[in-house]
C-alpha cells in the first residue's frame, strides 16, 4: 500500500471537472482505461466516454430524454440513475443487464425536481468493483425553482461537481477492491486545486466512496450554505461549519468568496470510518492502520481569483416550497431491520438478496412510513430507489435541519432507528422491482438488499 495525497508537497494538479452533456439524447459508453495518480504508476480504471468518472449530465425537468448506454467493459454491467423518479425498467437495478457490447436505451421523462444526481453500475456482487474502477458520474437536474432562486449554476465557472473516494492503490497501481482506501481522490485527481472566482460559488458533493464517510467543512472555518440535499433544492439555505456525506448522499452548498480574492483555503474533511469500529482503538492500532482515518485532510485548494461578469452576489432568504407528506396520511408502516454481526454479512431482515425474492409490495400512488431499525453496531447508509423521502424522526426525535430536505439516501447510526416518508406515485410494474440497501458498497454487494416492486392493481 503505497501513501500518496498530503505528503506530496507542491505537487498539486488542476481539479479535473468533468465535461457536461446535453440532451436530448445522452450517448455514454462504459469504456476501460488508465490513469496516473501517482506520476509514473499506470492504474487500469473504467469510466464513461473517457478514463475515469463520466460526464455531468444536464437535464431539465419535463424533459423526454433518451440515455444510450453502451457497455465496452468487456464484462456485464448494469447503469442505475441514483435519486431518479423513473419506472422500474429504466432505472438500471441489477434486473437490468447489459450485455458486453451491448446498448441499453432507456427513454424516460424527467419527473425530478432540480437536484444532484448521480449514475453508477449495479450489477450485484460486482457494484463495488465497477463503482472503485472509476464508473460514476453527475446528473444535475434543473428546473424553475432554481432558476428563480438566482443560485449559481454556471458549471465549471460558479457550480462545480466534487467526487469524493478513497481508494487502495496496490504498489503496482493496481486498485484494491476493498471497503476503505488509504488514497484520496477527488474528482480522479490525488491533492488538486481549483481556481474558483471571489463571488457565490457552489459545491456539488457526492460520496461516491465504498464505505467512508466525509464531514465536509472550509479550512478557514467559514460556513458552507446548505441549499440542497439529495433529491432536492431546500427551502431555506441552512449555514454549517461542517456537513457529513455518507456514501450515495449529496450536499448542495455555496461558499461566500466575495471578499477572498487572493487568499487560499481548503475544502477539508474529516474522514472516518463510519462509526462500527472505534478508530482509536481498533484492532490494527490508531486510525486501524489506514493513514486517512482520523484526519481532518485537504481535498481541494481553493485559489480564490478575480469575479466573473454577471456573478451571483447573494443567497436569497428562500428557495423553494417543499410539499411534505405527513404522517397521519400514511397508509401503512414497514419495517426493515438492519441485521447481523461480522464475521457473517450485514443484511436487512436477516434476509440475504435475492433476484428471485420481492420482499415488499407497495401500491402505487400509496404514502407509506419506512421505519428503518439499526440493530448492528455499526452504522449504514440506507438508500431507497424510485422516491425522495422526508425524515420524520431518529430516535422519536425531529430530524436535524440539515436532514430535513428531500433525501433517497440517509445514514442508519448504529442501534438508531429512522424513521421516512414517501409517496410512491407515478410508475407501477409487478414484474420489475426497486432496489433498497445499505449504499456501503462491499455490504449491498454482500447481500445488504431487498426489492419491492409498485404495484397498480387494485385490492
Ligand atoms: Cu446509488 Cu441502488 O444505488
Ligand atoms: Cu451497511
Amino acid at each position: 500500500m503505497i501513501l500518496v495525497a498530503a505528503t506530496v508537497v507542491g505537487a498539486k494538479t488542476p481539479l479535473f471537472v468533468p465535461p457536461t452533456l446535453t440532451g436530448p439524447v445522452y450517448d455514454l459508453t462504459m469504456q476501460n482505461g488508465t490513469m496516473e495518480f501517482t506520476p509514473g504508476v499506470v492504474t487500469p480504471t473504467a469510466g464513461y466516454n473517457g478514463d475515469f468518472l463520466g460526464p455531468t449530465l444536464i437535464m431539465h425537468k419535463g424533459d423526454d430524454v433518451v440515455m444510450n448506454v453502451t457497455n465496452e467493459l468487456g464484462e456485464i454491467t448494469t447503469n442505475h440513475w441514483h435519486g431518479m423518479h423513473v419506472s422500474p425498467e429504466d432505472d438500471g437495478g441489477p434486473h437490468t443487464t447489459i450485455a458486453p457490447g451491448a446498448t441499453w436505451s432507456p427513454a424516460f421523462t424527467v419527473l425530478d425536481d432540480a437536484a444532484t444526481m448521480w449514475y453508477h453500475p449495479h450489477l450485484h456482487h460486482l457494484t463495488n468493483k465497477h463503482v472503485t474502477k472509476g464508473l460514476s458520474g453527475m446528473i444535475l437536474v434543473r428546473d424553475e425553482v432554481e432558476a428563480a432562486a438566482g443560485l449559481p449554476q454556471t458549471y465549471g465557472v460558479d457550480e462545480f461537481p466534487i467526487f469524493l473516494q478513497d481508494r487502495n492503490i496496490n504498489f503496482d497501481g493496481q486498485f484494491i477492491v476493498d471497503e476503505l482506501g488509504s488514497t484520496m481522490l477527488v474528482n480522479g485527481a490525488v491533492d488538486p486545486y481549483l481556481e474558483v472566482p471571489a463571488q457565490m460559488v457552489r459545491l456539488r458533493v457526492l460520496n461516491a466512496s465504498s464505505a467512508r464517510g466525509y464531514n465536509v467543512g472550509l479550512s478557514n472555518g467559514a460556513p458552507l450554505h446548505l441549499v440542497g440535499t439529495d433529491g432536492g433544492l431546500r427551502e431555506t439555505p441552512l449555514a454549517g461549519s461542517r456537513f457529513l456525506v455518507t456514501p450515495g448522499e449529496r450536499i448542495d452548498v455555496v461558499i461566500d468568496l466575495r471578499d477572498a480574492q487572493g487568499t487560499t483555503l481548503n475544502l477539508v474533511a474529516f474522514n472516518s470510518e463510519l462509526e462500527g469500529i472505534d478508530i482509536a482503538g481498533s484492532a490494527n492500532g490508531p486510525g486501524g492502520g489506514n493513514p486517512l482515518n482520523g484526519l481532518d485532510l485537504p481535498l481541494v485548494e481553493l485559489r480564490v481569483v478575480a469575479s466573473t461578469a454577471g456573478a451571483v452576489t447573494s443567497l436569497p432568504d428562500s428557495i423553494n416550497v417543499l410539499a411534505r407528506p405527513i404522517a397521519a396520511q400514511a397508509t401503512r408502516t414497514r419495517t426493515i431491520r438492519m441485521t447481523g454481526a461480522p464475521p457473517s454479512p450485514f443484511l436487512l431482515d436477516d434476509t440475504p438478496f435475492d433476484h428471485g425474492v420481492v420482499n415488499q409490495t407497495v401500491h402505487l400512488n400509496a404514502v407509506e412510513i419506512w421505519e428503518i431499525r439499526n440493530d448492528t453496531s455499526y452504522a449504514h447508509p440506507f438508500h431507497i430507489h424510485d422516491v425522495q423521502f422526508f425524515v420524520l424522526d431518529i430516535d422519536g426525535e425531529p430530524p436535524p435541519p440539515e436532514l430535513t430536505g428531500k433525501k433517497d439516501t440517509i445514514l442508519v447510526r448504529r442501534r438508531s432507528t429512522v424513521r421516512f416518508i414517501a409517496v410512491f406515485d407515478d410508475h407501477a410494474n409487478d414484474d420489475v422491482p426497486y432496489m433498497y440497501h445499505c449504499h456501503i458498497l462491499t455490504h449491498e454487494d454482500d447481500g445488504m438488499m431487498g426489492q419491492f416492486v409498485v404495484t397498480g392493481a387494485k385490492d
